[in-house]
């Protein structure tokens, strides 16, 4: 039987020289690599109490929603700056170059609301800890982080957990 993993198609050298761009859209296209993708997420959230699932766009939002869905929890957009019509609170976070902005609605987490937070990979963990602190300042509890693929050797799931979260992935990948 064919794992999650044999379902990630691995482009060497994108973006960049030396970088093994690990390709969530082979998942997607096949219809039993998405089964598997969601019920390999579903399977690392069982046993845990929680109020809301919060997804980071752009492809957080595709694994986080038939969660949702499935568990019939309500699913809060995490959105890149400007896009969202009311209030919103938001973070901004280092990337390899530059910065990015995120947001989120100032109402869509209430206080001692349980949040679990998705996206497609960790990779620095720089874009789930700026999700993480959104929430947080709304007065929410961040109770599980999980993620499609891990790519240990940016050290993501350390930076996270030395600051108490719990980490979660369906495959993990040695190198960067
Ligand atoms: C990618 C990926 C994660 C993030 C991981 O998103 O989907 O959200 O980077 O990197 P990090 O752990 O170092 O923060 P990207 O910002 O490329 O946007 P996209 O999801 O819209 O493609
Ligand atoms: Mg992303």
């Amino acid at each position: 039987m064919k794992e999650l993993k044999d379902y990630v198609v691995t482009i060497p050298d994108f973006p960049e020289p030396g970088i093994m761009f690990r390709d969530v859209t082979s998942i997607l296209a096949d219809a039993e690599g998405l089964k598997l993708a969601i019920d390999s997420l579903q399977k690392l959230l069982e046993g845990i109490d929680f109020d809301i699932i919060a997804g980071t766009e752009s492809r957080g939002f595709i694994f986080g929603m038939p969660l949702a869905y499935n568990l019939h929890k309500p699913f809060v957009l995490i959105r890149k700056k400007g896009k969202l019509p009311r209030e919103t609170v938001s973070e901004t976070y280092d990337l390899e170059y530059g910065q990015a902005t995120i947001e989120m609605h100032t109402d869509s987490v209430k206080p001692g609301q349980k949040v679990v937070l998705v996206d497609d990979l960790i990779a620095t963990g720089g874009t789930i800890e700026a999700a993480a602190k959104m929430i947080e300042r709304l007065g929410g509890e961040v109770v599980k982080m999980v993620f499609v693929m891990e790519l240990a050797g940016l050290n993501g799931r350390k930076r996270l957990e030395d600051k108490g979260y719990s980490v979660d992935s369906a495959i993990i990948y040695e190198g960067k």
